[in-house]
């Protein structure tokens, strides 16, 4: 039989990551991609590493065409008219058997909304692409304790972060292309893993209810006369003109409908962690039991004194969003794997090969975008906001985040 071919549409960042994931995947090529730059080098890299006869095309219909699933790697604001070109090719002919997208879904929940409507809309599968639940040390760690939440009851507490010093290019700095700022970006993230681990395990992903979200945003790094000239030079994105929040933490409550219990997914993220490189972090806490995921404890670090800081590699082939290249440093040598991106792709071809969704579909991924909005208005309101109340349920569906919309000095602190 011949291998599953999957085309990627762009070709930066988590495209290329993607690209390394597809090395411990088996039947998988990666067959095409189209993509506004980089679609050579990353079509040569397919080829040089052996994960694919990967062809460069010049329109989303073509790399329809010749594909068994396609997978918007592209940015935040590009999502709708990528989405729509896929659709337009399935209807007119294309022979795809699922589409899957990068998170987070929409920049909004009534984009969100449009991406599930157009799938829907053409019997096309679908695949949300949240990797952390996916992620080897999460799954083993409910495998291992599922005795004891057999016999003590499920985790009624889970802490989830996943923090790094900001993002590689400049339209994720810009609230209105990606949607606001390091919420929008990975609040996402850890909200998702924070429920995954809470729902009792055997129940269906949405099994334990959102009742409620609160939540803080702040601006504290790149807001500051340092952090504002960085920016500015770095990135050339204007903070005291559309700032975005660099740090966001708050509380999703859930409740169980079958015991009426109520348990809790705190999140922490952040663009202005100064540390080796991209750190996430999870605990669960159960009556009894516990587990802790500590993504910066690596059993590999390597020490690059000044003496030899001459002949210093690429930082970021030891790690994620990397800091420093020397010193004491931590090395994740399969971070593709680390962070659940080979599962995921395994897990969507699966299913797409049955014609059905992914375990996280389009679905999963707009209530995902739901709470993190819920979050935004939280922090925007200065109070908890009650999910169970139709009139809220209705306000999120047209709702912009003040920050999203370019609004951020009204509420966060910019120091000129
Ligand atoms: N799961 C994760 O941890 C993770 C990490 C990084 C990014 N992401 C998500 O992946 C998506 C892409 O992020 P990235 O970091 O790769 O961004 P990037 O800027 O590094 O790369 C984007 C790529 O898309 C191309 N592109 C831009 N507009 C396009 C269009 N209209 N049509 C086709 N191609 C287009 C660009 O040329 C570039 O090759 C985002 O939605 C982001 O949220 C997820």
């Amino acid at each position: 039989m011949s291998n599953f071919k999957v085309g990627y549409i762009g070709a930066g960042f988590i495209a290329q990551f993607h690209a390394k994931a597809l090395k411990f995947v088996r039947n998988v090529d990666l067959a095409g991609v189209y993509s506004v730059k980089g679609a050579e080098e990353l079509a040569a890299f397919a080829r040089k590493s052996g994960v694919g006869d990967c062809k460069v095309h010049a329109s989303i219909a073509d790399l329809c065409n010749s594909v068994d699933a396609v997978c918007i790697f592209a940015p935040n604001f590009a999502r709708i008219e990528i989405m729509q070109a896929i659709v337009d090719a399935k209807e007119a002919g294309a022979p795809l058997q699922g589409v899957i997208v990068e998170k987070p879904l929409g920049r909004t929940v009534a984009e969100g909304q449009k991406l599930v409507d157009l799938a829907r809309e053409a019997g096309l599968p679908t695949a949300y692409f949240e990797n952390q639940i996916h992620m080897k040390g999460i799954k083993a760690a409910l495998a291992q304790l599922k005795p004891q939440q057999d016999s003590m009851g499920p985790l009624a507490l889970a802490r989830s972060a996943e923090e790094h010093a900001g993002p590689h290019e400049p339209w994720f700095w810009d609230p209105t292309r990606q949607g606001g700022g390091v919420l929008s970006d990975m609040g996402c993230h850890s909200i998702a893993v924070g429920w995954y681990v809470l729902t009792p395990l055997g129940k269906p992903m949405r099994f334990l209810e959102p009742v409620s979200v609160s939540a803080e945003t702040a601006l504290l790094k790149w807001g500051t006369p340092r952090g504002l000239k960085v920016l500015k030079e770095k990135m050339g994105v204007d903070y005291t003109k559309t700032p975005a929040e660099d740090f966001a933490t708050g509380v999703v409550t859930f409740r169980n409908p079958e015991t009426g219990q109520l348990v809790k997914a705190q999140f922490t993220n952040s663009w202005m962690y100064d540390k080796q490189g991209l750190r996430l972090l999870m605990d669960g806490l159960g009556q009894g039991y516990a587990f802790e995921l500590n993504t910066l404890q690596s059993s590999l670090q390597i020490f690059i004194g000044d003496e030899a800081a001459d002949a210093v590699a690429d930082a970021e082939t030891a790690l994620e969003k990397s800091t420093s290249s020397r010193g004491l440093l931590t090395v994740e040598p399969n971070e593709a794997d680390l962070y659940g991106y080979t599962d995921e792709i395994e897990d969507a071809v699966a299913a797409f090969k049955q014609g059905k969704d992914a375990l996280l579909n389009f679905e999963y991924g707009l209530e995902i975008t739901k709470l993190c909005q819920a979050a935004y208005m939280s922090a925007e309101k200065g109070r908890v906001i009650d999910l169970t109340d139709p009139a809220v349920q209705e306000e999120l569906k047209t709702y912009t985040s003040l920050i999203a919309q370019g609004r951020g000095g009204e509420i966060l602190q910019v120091r000129p």
